[in-house]
């Protein structure tokens, strides 16, 4: 449910920046006739797909493992955009189009990043810790927000990790890449790291 959820909102945002893409352009220069006839026709579609756009979000926000403080910037940033975009198009005025779309590209860094400056993720710091004992600690503060401390809670559409299937180089390509609502570790941890909490993953099955 998640994560069709989390596709869905993928697809109606990259939808939704399309049609603000062209609506902004035909503004900026000048085609205002144009602009009103694009609006006209894409008045359906673009409410439905607006409408698609909170309501999956509101969801995301709800069920998501990773709340912080990166999703209420994102979601102010969204809020403001809104209202912007509105007057820009009625009033035809290009500057509050521009903020607006400024806006929602932001908005767009900050989800990517899972950070409101966007800056990529400090390294993660195990010193003195090794293997499983390094990995424990990781997991513990990077995991458990979604996996829960034994492995079996799955939220954002996380599987239960104690009856993995998953082979440990496969288990290394998930954490490493990410897969749907779980993000690439590649910036935040480094391959040896990866590797010991990958390890202690392991160990969750046992028990
Ligand atoms: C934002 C929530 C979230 C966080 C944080 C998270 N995961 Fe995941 N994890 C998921 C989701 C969602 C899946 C399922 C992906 C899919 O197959 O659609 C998953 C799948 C996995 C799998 C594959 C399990 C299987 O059998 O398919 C492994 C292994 C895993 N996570 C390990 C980790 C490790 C290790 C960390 C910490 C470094 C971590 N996860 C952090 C959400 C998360």
């Amino acid at each position: 449910m998640f994560t069709g959820m989390l596709h869905t909102h993928v697809l109606v945002v990259s939808l939704f920046l399309i049609l603000y893409l062209i609506k902004t352009f035909l503004l900026v220069i000048g085609k205002h006739d144009m602009l009103d006839k694009f609006v006209k026709k894409t008045k359906v579609p673009e409410m439905i797909i607006s409408t698609l756009f909170l309501l999956t979000g509101i969801y995301l926000a709800i069920y998501s493992g990773q709340r912080g403080a990166w999703l209420w910037v994102k979601l102010f940033v969204v809020a403001c955009s809104i209202p912007l975009a509105v007057i820009a198009f009625k009033k035809k005025h290009n500057a509050s189009a521009l903020l607006s779309l400024m806006f929602l590209v932001y908005a767009y860094g900050i989800s990517e990043t899972k950070s409101p400056f966007m800056t990529e993720n400090k390294p993660f710091d195990t010193a003195g810790l090794q293997g499983v004992e390094a990995g424990k600690a990781i997991y513990v503060a990077k995991c458990i927000q979604c996996h829960g401390d034994n492995g079996k809670l799955k939220l954002s559409g996380a599987k239960d990790l104690t009856v993995s299937a998953l082979s440990h180089d496969e288990k290394i390509a998930i954490v490493t890449n990410g897969k749907n609502a779980m993000m690439s570790y590649k910036k935040q941890l480094t391959q040896q790291q990866i590797d010991d909490v990958v390890a202690y993953v392991e160990t969750l099955k046992a028990n």
